[in-house]
């Protein structure tokens, strides 16, 4: 299987993925990039904002501090080093399935300045246990797993906490300069062909891929057409403005009934006023940006605008032949661009830019295919559900996929501006239900040849 990050002589080798020492170093950088963006999230409001509920869909602020810390030390002091419990009492309330999001306000929870202290008192230990660990041995310490398991799933919460930010009322509590502007938008195709035959899905060999992303296998995908850029405002502004929320024919049943029961007209967030469509985005009212890749959809609204343009969404296999087939080499990328990390100049990724870039923008971010913004910028809603791949086994635990497989959820790809270098990859899947708008989430179109 030609599963990168083998060598190859067409794009770059990227970083040295198998030295437990470049693993230790990655490990600590992300675990330290994890924590400044939580304490950022978190130091930006005061302490009655991160107690109360902005939104029944999210917890609390200072649940996801406290649950952050509390999973650090269940898999690096527990699990790891084999410690003992700091405070047994506490492992209930952080548990995720013992309580649903919108309980979480009535829960005796740790207080603002405790749930600091607790989280940084179990990174200082974690540091300890990442510099004494051998990187080799069982697998949840095998290449620094457990240790970049641990800084995706703060950066995941520090996804979620942004989701919390966007939800709340009041004045900017953040701000972030502007993500770059489109060089070529105006000579770019609408969309690239992407010749049928096999590549490779998934990974057997990136070290901190998750469990639901291996192992590497083969796929036969037949040719198809994909858009070069996520679908933009404009274009969806189009689909309102042609009726598509009062047309029952472009909706599947599901989402035609949320369309009714909600009286839904737009994105989330997005309002008319005097003939203008505004949106809300992190406490400040702005005019709708034609050019930018719309957010806040839910899978429905996805899939009612394909089908009114006469497409359909991609499959998640069609999305990751798009973005990681490398048809010079025969190889799949870590990447779009090739093995390398990503950097600012390929894609707009972990916060740094408080918005989608404008379609068009990171044209050193394409794949070999000519797509471009497949990582960064908006999750993308794929038609397909989340399921295991063949040969899947559950690591290190049930309750991160394998729970949640099932045609009940639809598969995102690619992450959004709000996720980290370190919880996105060509081979990075999410999924939620198909009703889901809060999230920062858009999409993209594909056509059969
Ligand atoms: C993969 C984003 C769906 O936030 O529910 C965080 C990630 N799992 N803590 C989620 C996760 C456990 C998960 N998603
Ligand atoms: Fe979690």
């Amino acid at each position: 299987m030609t599963d990168s990050p083998a060598p190859s002589p067409h794009g770059t080798r990227g970083p040295d993925l198998q030295d437990p020492e470049v693993l230790r170093e990655r490990a600590l950088a992300a675990l330290l990039t994890a924590r400044r963006r939580t304490t950022l999230l978190t130091d930006s409001v005061d302490d009655h904002e991160l107690t109360a509920q902005h939104s029944p869909l999210m917890s609390p602020l200072v649940w996801d501090l406290a649950h952050i810390g509390n999973q650090e030390e269940l898999w690096l002091l527990r699990g790891v080093a084999g410690r003992e419990a700091m405070r047994p009492e506490i492992d209930g309330l952080y548990d995720a399935f013992e309580h649903p999001r919108a309980t979480r306000p009535s829960l005796p929870l740790l207080a603002p300045a405790e749930a600091r202290s607790y989280a940084s008192e179990v990174r200082g230990r974690a540091l300890d246990v990442l510099e004494s660990t051998p990187l080799g041995g069982p697998a949840l310490v095998r290449s620094g797993f457990a240790f970049g398991m641990i800084a995706q799933h703060e950066q995941q919460h520090d996804e979620t906490m942004l989701i919390t930010h966007q939800l709340r009322s009041g004045p900017a509590a953040l701000s972030a300069p502007e993500p770059p502007h489109a060089t070529d938008a105006a000579t770019l195709a609408a969309e690239v062909m992407v010749p049928a035959g096999p590549f490779t899905m998934g990974t057997s060999t990136e070290p901190w891929a998750l469990d639901n992303e291996r192992p590497a296998h083969r796929r036969e995908v037949p040719g198809f057409f994909i858009d070069t850029a996520p679908v933009t405002c404009g274009a969806y502004r189009a689909f309102i403005e042609d009726g598509g929320y009062g047309e029952r024919s472009w909706w599947a049943p599901e989402g035609w009934a949320m369309v009714r029961e909600h009286e839904l007209t737009a994105p989330l967030f997005w309002h008319r006023d005097a003939g203008q469509w505004l949106r809300r985005r992190f406490g400040v009212t702005e005019p709708v940006p034609e050019d930018e890749p719309v957010l806040h959809v839910s899978w429905y609204e996805a899939d009612a605008y394909a089908r009114w343009a006469g497409r359909r969404l991609p499959s998640e296999a069609e999305w990751e032949k798009a973005a990681r087939h490398d048809p010079a080499s025969g190889r799949s990328r870590r990447y779009p661009w090739g093995d390398d990390d990503p950097a600012p100049v390929h894609a707009n990724l972990g916060q740094r830019h408080l918005r989608p870039a404008p379609a068009g923008a990171y044209p050193a971010g394409r794949s070999p295919s000519g797509a471009g913004q497949l990582i960064g910028d908006v999750w993308e809603w794929t038609s397909s559900d989340f399921l295991p791949y063949p040969g899947f086994a559950p690591f290190p635990y049930r309750e991160y996929s394998e729970v949640f497989f099932g045609p009940e959820h639809k598969v995102l790809r690619g992450g959004s501006f709000a996720v980290d270098a370190v919880a996105c990859r060509g081979t990075f899947r999410n999924w939620d239900l198909p009703v889901r708008r809060q999230i920062f989430s858009g999409f993209r179109t594909a056509r059969d040849l």
